[in-house]
């Protein structure tokens, strides 16, 4: 009960944006004495977050702390659908093990897991993904779009390149896209996307979008075997990251992303995704289960595959391999 008080005085005093709002006034709405208000107020100061108080004007809202919460995210969420729902642990296994579980039993469309620190993270292809620090945005979201399964895949680029477009908006870096899904700065990783599906033959029962970003590791964070080719967004601009303002801003693009991929398709996904392509019409060194071979990279299609054209001069097309930048 009086953690959910602290939460309505938040909320009203975000939603205010930096105007002053009266004890008085938080008293009636919240229905409590303003010795209450008081006390709660000096309780939110402990938990970092920041007030101005004015007398006969009131409190107004300075800074929110960096620490990530449910409600310090949703407050300020400006999204219809996306992260209505939010689930935030302290410390879990995996996110995308706690979404599967509660997408089984029916979570609906939308929902959120975030949690500050992975003890089980999961990369593609098995590999482990080193999250147990709280220094990075560990996120796995609940899907159930109206396209068939076949298209899936689309998604994995779809949220590569939206993502990219939030992150170079933010900070002002150039990001690239490693296919199929890591995203890149100055040739070192910088995020991770996990895309899992459960479906029938016609339909998707849900899909589990997860992402892994490094967001406020400094190098030593990461362990000795993934350091040199892993960063971070604090390690590109020398600057600490507000965790829950890019959470919120990630949330609300994707939304908005994911109504236009739904109107209009993979074509303008597509085409942005070969702009920030990694070393596009580069040589890479493929090896797939039978064979290993130098190619260059020419697109993508449309369910997600990567073209590209051998030294004999044939075009060829790859759905799983390791590749060898
Ligand atoms: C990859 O690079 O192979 C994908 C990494 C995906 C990591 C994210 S972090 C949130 C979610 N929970 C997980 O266990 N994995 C994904």
């Amino acid at each position: 009960m009086t953690n959910n008080k602290r939460n309505e005085i938040i909320a009203i005093l975000a939603k205010q944006e930096q105007q002053f709002i009266s004890g008085q006034m938080l008293s009636e709405q919240l229905q409590i004495s303003r010795t209450a208000i008081w006390k709660h107020m000096n309780e939110l100061k402990k938990d970092g977050y920041q007030f101005e108080s004015v007398p006969k004007k009131g409190y107004r809202l300075l800074a929110k702390p960096n620490q990530l919460n449910e409600s310090s995210i949703k407050w300020g969420l400006d999204t219809n659908w996306l992260g209505q729902t939010i689930i935030f642990k302290e410390q879990i296994g995996s996110t995308q093990d706690l979404a599967h579980e509660l997408a089984r039993k029916g979570e609906k469309h939308g929902t959120v897991i975030i949690a500050n620190r992975q003890l089980a993270g999961r990369g593609r292809m098995e590999k482990r993904w080193l999250s147990d620090d709280n220094g990075g945005i560990w996120l796995s979201m609940v899907l159930r779009p109206t396209i068939p399964p076949h298209q899936a895949s689309q998604m994995t680029l779809f949220v590569a390149v939206t993502l990219v477009d939030t992150l170079e908006r933010l900070t002002d870096q150039t990001i690239q896209i490693k296919w199929p899904n890591d995203l890149f700065i100055n040739g070192k990783k910088l995020a991770g996307i996990l895309t899992e599906m459960q479906a029938e033959l016609e339909a998707i029962q849900y899909l589990i979008i997860g992402f892994g970003i490094n967001v406020n590791q400094n190098i030593n964070n990461f362990s000795e075997d993934i350091r040199h080719k892993s960063t971070s967004l604090k390690i590109v601009s020398s600057q600490e990251w507000n965790r829950t303002e890019l959470i919120q801003f990630i949330l609300q693009d994707f939304e908005g992303a994911y109504q236009n991929y739904l109107r209009t398709g993979f074509e303008p996904i597509k085409q942005k995704w070969l702009k920030h392509a990694y070393k596009f019409n580069d040589s890479i060194f493929i090896k797939t289960g039978q064979e290993a071979f130098y190619a260059t990279i020419k697109g993508i299609t449309d369910d997600g595959a990567l073209m590209v054209c051998d030294e004999q001069k044939q075009d060829r097309v790859i759905y799983s391999a390791e590749i060898y930048w």
